[in-house]
């Protein structure tokens, strides 16, 4: 796959690793960073943010989606999601989050990484099959 190159692996996972040591989940103590790559060569990371009302959080990866579509100055077209969490499995996204990476690119590459070997490494159509899409509202 040609995204990312070397150097801008190397940087979503430092970036999905620092975002991960922000996260806010006092209830969960599971901890998500995610960095994305747009199709600009913009990086932007999230993490989760958890609440009481349990229902409210809100995943890394949907975070760092949410952050670049704020920054963007054009429609975002994601590339590459990088997940990490500090375990020793990786941690493939939650449903909700595979709808809306599939939102802004149905080729979007998934990588997620942890504290040990483990790797996933998929496109986000492998992850959501027949996914519902803009094309079903036409
Ligand atoms: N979480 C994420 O941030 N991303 C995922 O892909 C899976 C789950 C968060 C949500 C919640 O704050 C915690 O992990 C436990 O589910």
């Amino acid at each position: 796959m040609a995204f990312p190159s070397p150097a801008q692996l190397r940087k979503l996972e430092s970036l999905a690793k620092k975002a991960a040591a922000k996260a806010y989940a006092p209830y969960s103590q599971f901890h998500v960073g995610a960095a994305v790559l747009t199709a600009s060569g913009e990086l932007f990371a999230g993490c989760n943010v958890e609440n009481a009302s349990y229902g409210l959080s809100h995943c890394a990866e949907r975070a760092a989606i949410s952050h670049s579509v704020f920054a963007g100055k054009k429609a975002l077209q994601l590339k590459c999601v990088v997940v990490y969490t500090p375990t020793l499995t990786a941690t493939a996204p939650c449903g909700a989050c595979r709808q809306v990476i599939h939102e802004f690119g149905p080729d979007t590459r998934v990588i997620s990484f942890c504290d040990s070997e483990e790797r996933i490494d998929v496109t986000i159509s492998t992850l959501l099959p027949g996914a519902f899409g803009r094309g079903n509202l036409t």
